[in-house]
């Protein structure tokens, strides 16, 4: 069973072609990081032009470097939602006219459901009860997930997502798009204890994440010790790197500290993290120490499988292919798509104070 995978929910383009859901046979990505870096951040109109531009080519690439043709293919999965409505129209818009011409079942595929799956092709088989950390540019969850398919939501981000903060804190620093890698890299050379922030405090006592505190008290950190953004081609002072390094330990620490309280009580036999900011190193080794205080394990999807992909599509697509889910040609994409929750407890109102301080 050939799937073919098709991702254009933000800003890269991407097709792959994997064999049952657990092997991939090729995988392409065309990264618009360069268009969107001269403006700071993704623009949504020159996002959906570019996938527009791309996206035949990086389809027929897929196929090629796979070695076969549209016939040998047996479904397509589509990224449906949550992302750009004018991204993910492309792809959805693509993916239908394939799959209506050559007459190919077509499944649409939750995103963050992919980034799950991420994990399914370098990792033993997950076993459930599992975790699944999600944290990306656009978004942070935590998932319980009692069983393959079936999502609870137990804590997610009140405002920004933690890869959204590292982008802002990155540019605050002078350190470009996206902040993720930059500050990664220059936190290497500092010290995580110099600066300590505190703790988001959620006044509702829900296991949820809060971002836009600690951004907030970044930049007054920054104005009040009057530290310069780095320059280009300029090497970053101690002031700056320590900075970093105590941001990125802020973050990685909200994010693993939850995970393991509510691994604690949950009880889940597998963890999964997954996301862009699963590509960071000090996140992925508190994570394997939370996992390994737990007693089990921890599956990682390796870095390029950890930003976006179609690979991660179509492992997610296969089981819902398998399962003979069809969506109707009508179907279309959905901005603010969510994965199946097992109660209505995800859909309710973020209105509760967040308060942050130094
Ligand atoms: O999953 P992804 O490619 O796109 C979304 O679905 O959002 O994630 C991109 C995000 C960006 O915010 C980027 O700064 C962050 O992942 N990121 C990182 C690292 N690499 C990428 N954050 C922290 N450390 C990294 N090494
Ligand atoms: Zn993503």
């Amino acid at each position: 069973m050939l799937i073919l995978g098709i991702e254009s929910s933000c800003d890269e383009t991407a097709a792959a072609v994997v064999r049952r859901g657990d092997e991939i046979l090729s995988s392409v990505i065309s990264s618009q990081i360069e268009s969107h870096r001269l403006f700071g951040g993704v623009v949504p109109e020159l996002a959906s032009r570019e996938h527009l531009e791309k996206i035949e080519v990086v389809v027929d690439k897929a196929l090629k470097d796979a070695d076969v043709d549209l016939a040998d293919i047996s479904g397509i999965a589509v990224t449906q939602g949550p992302g750009l409505i004018g991204s993910l129209l492309i792809g959805v818009c693509y993916a239908k006219s394939l799959a209506y011409s050559q007459d190919i079942p077509l499944v649409g595929v939750n995103h963050i459901e992919g980034h799950v799956y991420s994990v399914a092709f370098e990792n033993p088989a997950v076993e459930y009860p599992a975790m699944a950390l999600i944290v990306s540019g656009g978004h942070t969850n935590l998932f319980s997930i009692p069983e393959e398919g079936k999502y609870k939501v137990i804590s997610r981000t009140r405002d920004d997502a933690a890869g959204e903060a590292f982008d802002k804190v990155g540019k605050m620093l002078g350190l470009g798009y996206p902040g993720g890698p930059a500050i990664e890299r220059i936190a290497v050379s500092g010290d995580p204890k110099a600066v300590k922030f505190s703790k988001a405090k959620i006044s509702d006592g829900r296991p949820d994440f809060s971002f836009s505190g600690l951004k907030t008290a970044v930049s007054r950190y920054i104005r009040e010790n009057e530290i310069e953004p780095v320059a280009a081609d300029e090497t970053p002072n101690q002031a700056v790197t320590d900075l970093a390094a105590s941001f990125q330990k802020a973050v990685v620490d909200s994010l693993v500290r939850t995970m393991e309280k509510q691994a604690q009580e949950l009880r889940p036999r597998t963890l999964i993290v997954a996301g862009g900011v699963a590509c960071n190193e000090a996140l992925r080794q508190a994570s394997k120490a939370a996992a390994s205080r737990l007693g089990i394990p921890v599956y990682f999807p390796s870095k390029h499988l950890s930003t976006d992909n179609a690979a991660m599509i179509a492992a997610a697509g296969a089981r819902r292919l398998a399962a003979a889910e069809r969506p109707s040609l009508t179907m279309s994409a959905d901005i603010t798509m969510r994965l199946q929750n097992l109660d209505n407890e995800g859909d309710f109102l973020l209105r509760s104070k967040v308060r942050y301080k130094l």
